[in-house]
């Protein structure tokens, strides 16, 4: 069954129709182990499931997904019939249940050899085949079996009524229950209570009466055999991998139970479970049920893709939100059907944002931008951004997505709500850290708590699409679910309570799913922390903190290729000349020096050295002034010491330096460096603008070889011996100023 909402109709569908087929097979129970008489062989077609739902909830399809899977014949009571069972999650009732099966179970009273078996649906999943289930009845030679669980519930003083047991779980649970038509029908035709009475209770007391547990050959499933009750027993239970089949296991029973029942508050706990048993995911076969009703995205024409509207957060101060704004328009997905809303809380992002908005403006659908001045919390934006779709019944998805979030896929939109879920996120992790935008399981206090298979997820050695208790920072809703299930307007603002913490709460409360796909790489998240915003172009000392996004921003696109392709010159004698820093890197570091603006006078007497003279004496700033020093000798040690060994084969760089410093040369200032060697072993000297655009003039010459270098290019670095063989000079800059970033390294 595969939910359709209005806008999609035309989309084909992947999900196949619900056919039911009953297993043909007869069962030969010649094996039955166990005293007593033989029972008699039964056909899974004598099997007839009855439940009851009265809504298709995501718990409900995926019960209807076990099932099928295994070919049980499943009819369903209530569905669209308003529920007056009370509030089950909190307090007695369910009642209405027993009503409904008194209704049906009129039709079998006579069918003595049909076996009924009844369990409630929402949080319920199927771990093994009919003919288990039967098998595993007939064992208990008893004609009606109710599953069992460690709590007597709802009236704890009935505890001492119930027959003792030396092993396994003692009291009565109504959640599942299988025997004969006739017993059963029987059982439920003594109910004349109120819809909201508890139906819990009264099975109980009729289980508790002895001479009606003798007449209805009634007994509880005490070691879970057939039903696995997750209340009370949650550490009793593992998961179990087969060939191609994931099973729950008690470990404390040692049994594999056909049912499992995430009663109370084990919802999480069976959510986990159901990411596997029986078939959604498996060793042999990965994720078996990511093909599933998938929409197909790509059979759609543009402008009959779904709106959306994109909710942009931005938090707190956060490196690289230039490039996070820019990465929006590359979207693979028509501007026209996203409206843009931005929340953006900090002034310091303000300058980000009026450029995006200038460049882009007219390109989406719409653009809001609610500033810092609205001094919203951030529970109260991300409410005001989703009601924005909610309240527009013509936005299809919202789709929120923190500045922190680097999409990487540009069909993430396509493919997310190609998913067909209600919630759904990706999964994004920080650059090779287990830090990610998801939890696996809750602690008892509603934080975090590492699941068991949080690594291999966020390591992608699992991949599918996983039932998860939390997420965070980027996700997909429809805008049908907010509409309905998500109707509360303050999603985010509870008590005191973290916004996404409060969030996940109140969509988890609503009985919906929030999954995670890891079955493609999504992005990656940058991270926030130490982001000091006291500079003018503060993502410049980002190289420790996030060293990808700093490398796709400042190094050169074909800086690899002087690995792959030998992409670099030799304009003079052992002087090497390839590309290393990207326009952005020239004029921020420039920017920066010019802010900085502390140029020393080009005079011999250098209070910045240790011997508190130079030589050779130019117009600069140190990198330890503008306390970039450790961030630029881990440059040279990344990317600086990886060319040194290629083009100097045998010598092997410590990538130390003092002396790094940013020159500044004027025909009116310092025009030229008079002949000099370097107090290194190599340097490097890198041209952080353009001849021609910028100055006139300048280069460097090669003394011994008569070799000059007329014509530096903007990012390209040269390298060169310091001493002995490369005496050199700076020829003279005629017009403008040129700027370049040395280094001596291996002093
Ligand atoms: C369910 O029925 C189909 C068609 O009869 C069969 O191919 C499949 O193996 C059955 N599944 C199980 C788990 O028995
Ligand atoms: C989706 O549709 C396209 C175009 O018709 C087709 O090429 C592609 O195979 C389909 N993908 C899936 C997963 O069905
Ligand atoms: C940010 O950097 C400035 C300049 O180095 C420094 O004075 C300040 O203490 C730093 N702030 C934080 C929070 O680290
Ligand atoms: C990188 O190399 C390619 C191929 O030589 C060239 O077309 C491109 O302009 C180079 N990129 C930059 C930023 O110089």
């Amino acid at each position: 069954m595969c939910p359709l909402s209005g806008f999609l109709t035309s989309v084909i569908m992947a999900c196949s129709a619900p056919a039911v087929h009953s297993l043909l097979l007869l069962l030969l129970l010649g094996t039955v182990r166990g005293g007593g008489s033989e029972p008699e062989a039964l056909h899974p077609e004598k099997l007839l499931v009855l439940t009851a739902a009265t809504e298709e909830t995501e718990g409900y399809q995926r019960f209807q997904r076990t099932a099928k899977y295994f070919n049980y014949t499943v009819k369903t009571l209530g569905l669209g019939e308003e529920w007056k069972g009370g509030d089950v999650a909190r307090t007695v009732g369910g009642g209405q249940k027993v009503r409904w099966l008194k209704q049906e179970l009129k039709k079998y009273v006579d069918q003595e050899d049909l076996v009924i078996l009844f369990v409630d649906s929402y949080d319920v999943i199927f771990a093994a085949s009919p003919t288990e289930l039967l098998w595993k009845f007939l064992q208990f030679n008893q004609k009606v079996i109710f599953s069992a669980e460690g709590f007597c519930w709802p009236e704890w003083s009935l505890a001492e009524k119930y027959p003792p047991i030396n092993f396994g779980k003692r009291f009565l649970n109504s959640g599942g229950f299988i025997g004969y038509a006739p017993y059963i029908s029987s059982i439920v035709q003594q109910w004349k209570y109120k819809d909201d009475d508890d139906d819990q209770l009264f099975y109980t007391k009729i289980y508790l009466d002895p001479a009606l547990r003798e007449k209805y050959s009634i007994t509880l499933d005490h070691r879970a055999k057939i039903f696995q009750n997750l209340n009370g027993a949650i550490d009793e239970v593992v998961l179990k991998f087969e060939k191609s089949r994931a099973r729950a296991k008690n470990v404390a029973y040692d049994t594999l139970p056909v049912i499992i029942h995430g009663n109370g508050p084990t919802k999480l706990q069976l959510n986990y479970l159901g990411n596997y048993v029986p078939n959604a995911w498996t060793y042999e076969g990965g994720c078996e049920i990511c093909n599933d009703g998938l929409l197909n995205m790509s059979e759609l024409k543009e402008d009959m893709l779904p709106q959306v509207l994109l909710g942009v957060f931005i938090e707190q101060p956060t490196p690289f939100v230039p490039e996070f704004l820019e990465r929006l328009i590359t979207l693979d997905y028509p501007l026209s059907k996203l409206r843009l809303f931005i929340h953006n809380s900090e002034v310091y992002h303000e300058p980000h944002i009026q450029a995006f908005w200038e460049n882009h403006k007219h390109k989406f659908a719409s653009i809001k931008i609610v500033g810092p001045e609205e001094a919203l919390t951030q529970g109260e934006a991300r409410d005001m951004a989703m009601d924005v779709c909610r309240q527009d019944t013509t936005c299809d998805f919202y789709f929120s997505v923190d500045a922190e979030v680097v999409i990487i896929n540009r069909d993430i939109l396509k493919v997310l709500i190609g998913e067909n879920r209600k919630v759904i996120a990706p999964m994004i992790s920080r650059h090779g850290k287990l830090w990610s935008n998801f939890w696996g399981a809750l602690s008892p206090e509603g934080y975090y708590a590492r699941s068991e298979d949080y690594v291999e997820i966020v390591q992608g050695k699992r991949s599918g699409v996983w039932n998860v208790p939390y997420i965070t920072q980027v996700y997909l809703i429809r805008g049908e679910t907010l509409r309905h299930e998500l109707q509360e307007k303050k999603m985010f603002t509870v008590d005191l309570m973290d916004p996404d913490m409060a969030f996940c709460k109140n969509v988890r409360e609503k009985g919906l799913f929030m999954y995670i796909s890891n079955k493609e790489e999504f992005g990656r998240l940058v991270s926030t922390a130490r982001y000091n915003i006291s500079r003018l172009h503060n993502d410049l000392w980002q190289i420790f903190e996030n060293p990808t996004d700093w490398k796709e921003k400042y190094i050169h696109e074909n800086y690899s290729k002087i690995f792959e392709s030998d992409y670099f010159e030799q304009p003079c004698p052992d002087v090497y000349w390839f590309p290393v820093f990207t326009e952005k890197m020239c004029d921020e570091m420039v920017e920066e020096m010019e802010h900085f603006g502390q140029w020393s006078g080009g005079r011999n007497e250098d209070k910045r050295l240790a011997g508190g003279y130079e030589n050779v004496p130019t117009v600069d700033i140190h990198m330890n002034q503008v306390e970039f020093q450790s961030e630029w000798l881990k440059f040279l040690l990344d990317y600086i010491a990886p060319v040194t060994e290629k083009l100097y084969p045998g010598y092997y760089t410590k990538a130390q330096a003092v002396l790094n410093f940013v020159v500044r040369y004027r025909p009116d200032e310092q025009p030229f460096l008079r002949p000099h060697h370097d107090s290194s072993t190599f340097t490097i000297n890198i041209a952080l603008n353009s001849k021609d655009n910028d100055y006139e003039g300048g280069g460097c010459r090669f003394i011994r070889y008569d070799c000059k270098v007329e014509s530096p290019r903007k990012g390209w670095s040269l390298m060169h011996p310091g001493r002995l063989t490369h005496y050199h000079e700076g020829l003279p800059t005629t017009r403008g100023t040129r700027y370049i970033m040395v280094s001596f390294v291996d002093p």
